[in-house]
């Protein structure tokens, strides 16, 4: 029996309270939601990023052509180039399996090339069955300048090629393919099916550019001996201006980032998707298990320096220095930027808390709109995320960006963990969450878990599953929100959980209870393979049958431990905790009949009776 107070009052949500964690995890970036078709497009992959890597990694040459590194190149952040002799050609072979094309679409080259005389450029579009394209051609003529083309595709490949062939001697660099349709048509832009996908979520905010690849690496400064240093800390200065002038870097989860979708981009794509932009910058503390805590006034100051040039660059009047800059890039308007986060995951609480007091302190003078918010480390680090608690309440922060990835018993059994926060203490940012799975009993899981977010929205501010993207072949963690290969992108069953909370965002939460008497369930039907759920805490009494009626597991709970028994039937059951049963092959043995080798579909049912109470 459900009960509804109509005319009570409960919290009220705000529209932004759902919204997406985007962290540059499992090659969500390059080869993701950047939509640059070329990989190491500027020669710039280094050992320092990933052993494996070299200025040539996806680039195969024929012929003399190398990479390199003088004083002939394109730009001192850009430091790498490619030198070809006369009659050498270089040929890149994408991301994962190869350049994505559909037919009938466009496709934008540009080159950055130098030439002592007039060098023909061919540059050819193809895959093993031949052309996808008519084939192109630039003269390089003179000093570093930008050549472009454009390809219609005449069939539609996952495993292209691009070729650039040079006819006389040139160094090359910077060497692109967009496909013309990015989302929003937006030049240097977003590949369409993820950013649409992201905008189909409907988010309140958007969080950039992570997680750990925020706060890990050094947080030093340009070094002009070795060059830009690698493994730096993610820094927004370094991700804004003209793409050939960003410096590229290597980033916490092992490869190489380009920068060319940077802060700009991600500031872009919140307005276009009607989120809130909400960037996370480095404390100085580096995270994420490194736990160290970087002791330098000066480099602290020059990085709350960035910070506030940062708030300039999103809000500033464009007569400012970094508001200009925004302009230049295109966006004279503000990006109406309201809340940044500082720090993420710092396991050193008081190191990371006497830092980020000095950000805020700071912040809060400058601009004093501004909502700072702290972080408290992932809820498994013991007694550090109790005393980051404690840090922020006792000095009245704003609000915490507290993280958990758990299974998906701890979320339906913890629905009711923000019930008891405290209502006079910050305002809590979820910003990381996800149980650990993405089966659709994860996302039931996960749901039922938002309804006590929900409940609890006046302290619950802001909530972000994560993490959001994942390249199939490029997985560092699991589970994901949105799935994709070069050409396909699927949502999991968890998107679609978030899909049904973040576009039906309710405005104030009706109270209600709810009340059970003992009452039997329909049967619920499902495949083999598929988990249907119940808990010890719900159901008194559950069984499973064969679509036969044969009784294969039953349990009363009766001896408390919450564990699945087996009733009749042969063969065995493998039994995890108390609400999750999975079958082994043995099992499977006595639905399908020996001999029978075609696959075949199973139906069991689940018959469950709700527990008193
Ligand atoms: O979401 C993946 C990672 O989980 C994030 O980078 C980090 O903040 C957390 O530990």
């Amino acid at each position: 029996t459900i009960s509804v107070d109509a005319a009570g009052t409960g919290a009220k949500i705000d529209d932004t309270m759902y919204g997406v964690f985007y962290e540059d995890i499992n090659r969500a970036a390059d080869g993701g939601l950047y939509a640059e078709l070329v990989q190491n497009r500027s020669f710039e992959y280094r050992p320092a990023d990933n052993a494996a890597y070299t200025p040539l990694t996806s680039w195969t040459v024929a012929g003399g052509a190398r990479a390199a590194e003088d004083g002939g190149r394109l730009g001192e952040r850009n430091r790498t180039y490619l030198s070809m002799d006369g009659g050498a050609s270089v040929t890149n072979a994408g991301y994962n399996t190869g350049i994505a094309v559909e037919k009938g679409k466009r496709y934008a080259f540009s080159v950055w090339a130098r030439a002592g005389r007039a060098a023909p450029l061919t540059v050819t579009l193809h895959d093993a069955g031949g052309e996808l394209a008519e084939g192109r051609r630039v003269v390089a003529r003179g000093g570093w300048a930008k050549y472009t083309a454009t390809f219609t595709a005449r069939r539609t490949s996952t495993t292209g090629r691009l070729t650039v062939a040079a006819a006389r001697p040139a160094a090359l660099d910077m060497v692109s393919l967009f496909p013309r349709d990015t989302y929003k048509g937006r030049e240097n832009g977003l590949r369409k099916d993820l950013a649409e996908k992201i905008e189909a979520l409907r988010p309140g905010f958007l969080r950039f550019p992570g997680g750990c690849l925020v706060n890990t690496g050094s947080h030093e400064g340009y070094d002009e001996a070795s060059g830009w240093e690698r493994r730096r800390s993610y820094q927004w200065k370094d991700t804004v201006g003209p793409v050939e002038e960003r410096a590229t870097n290597s980033n916490f989860w092992g490869y190489n980032q380009s920068y060319g979708l940077g802060y700009y981009e991600y500031f872009q794509f919140a307005e276009d998707i009607g989120a809130m932009p909400l960037p996370v910058v480095p404390a100085l503390v580096t995270g994420c298990g490194q736990n160290r805590a970087t002791d330098d006034p000066a480099l602290l100051r020059r990085h709350i320096q960035d910070t506030l040039d940062l708030i300039e660059f999103a809000n500033g009047p464009v007569s400012s220095e970094w508001g200009a800059k925004r302009a230049e890039m295109g966006h004279p308007e503000p990006f109406r930027l309201t809340h940044i986060g500082v720090g993420n995951e710092e396991n050193l609480p008081k190191e990371f808390f006497a830092r980020f007091q000095q950000f805020r302190t700071a912040i809060e003078a400058a601009h004093p709109g501004i909502t700072v918010i702290a972080n408290s480390g992932p809820d498994d680090a013991g007694t550090t995320f109790d005393e980051a608690w404690r840090l922020s309440r006792e000095s009245g922060v704003d609000m915490v960006d507290e993280h958990y990835y758990n299974s998906p018993q701890w979320f339906l059994e913890n629905n009711e963990r923000y019930d008891g926060y405290d209502r006079g203490g910050p305002e809590v940012f979820l910003g990381e969450y996800a149980s650990q799975g993405n089966t659709f009993g994860n996302a039931l899981a996960e749901a039922a878990f938002m309804t006590g977010l929900e409940r609890n929205a006046d302290i619950v501010k802001l909530a972000s599953y994560a993490p959001l993207l994942a390249n199939k072949d490029y997985v560092q963690w699991q589970p994901d929100m949105i799935w994709f290969d070069n050409a396909r992108s699927w949502g999991s069953a968890n998107y679609e959980t978030q899909k049904l909370f973040m576009t039906n965002v309710g405005d104030e939460v009706v109270p209600s209870t709810a009340s059970a008497t003992p009452t039997t369930s329909g049967p619920i039907t499902g495949a083999v393979g598929l988990s249907t759920w119940a808990t010890s805490a719900a159901y008194d009494d559950v069984r499973v049958t064969g679509s036969d009626g044969t009784a294969l597991l039953s349990d009363d709970f009766s001896g408390g431990d919450g564990r699945w028994t087996k009733a009749t039937g042969t063969g065995s059951w493998a039994v995890q905790d108390g609400a999750y049963v999975q079958s082994d092959e043995a099992a499977e043995n006595t639905l399908v009949t020996a001999g029978d080798t075609a696959w075949q579909n199973y139906d069991l049912r689940v018959k469950a009776t709700k527990k008193s109470g």
